[in-house]
């Protein structure tokens, strides 16, 4: 299972990944917000809690920019939220930094690329390597 949120200026394309997504067959909680001006940083705190929780594998938030939503993300123990504009950090993200949460641009990427981008996150899997599992615990001591 994953989850999607957003702010309003993510309102749109989160509504486009959620079709996107449905058509898969994929399981997806939309956690909010319903199109109503809001505030990112508590939508990130409220699914990046619940995916370190291990209520979600993964989480997808969207503002308009990402970047807001990125850095909020990225201050939750636990949590690698990943800002991506193209397939292959999409599919990085997952292979080497075993990113938990994507962070996408409602404003900036076209809703295509946004879904192929979606895609390639969700379609990827850690690649286990050595050096990776290394670098990752060197960001979990720099939570401690
Ligand atoms: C909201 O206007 C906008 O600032 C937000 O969606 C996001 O882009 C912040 O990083």
């Amino acid at each position: 299972m994953i989850a999607i949120a957003s702010d309003h200026g993510g309102y749109a394309l989160k509504q486009e990944l959620l079709a996107h997504l449905a058509q898969q067959g994929m399981a997806v909680e939309d956690l909010g917000c319903q199109g109503e001006r809001t505030d990112y940083p508590q939508y990130a705190e409220k699914l990046c809690r619940a995916v370190a929780q291990g209520k979600y594998e993964r989480g997808i938030l969207v503002c308009g920019t990402g970047i807001g939503m990125s850095i909020a993300a990225n201050k939750v123990h636990g949590i690698r939220a990943a800002l991506c504009g193209d397939c292959y950090s999409a599919r990085m993200a997952r292979e080497h930094n075993d990113a938990n949460v994507l962070c996408l641009g409602g404003r900036v990427l076209g809703t295509e690329l946004a879904k192929q981008i979606t895609d390639a996150y969700l379609a990827a899997g850690f690649s286990n390597g050595e050096s990776h599992i290394r670098r990752i615990a060197m960001i979990k001591d720099l939570e401690s």
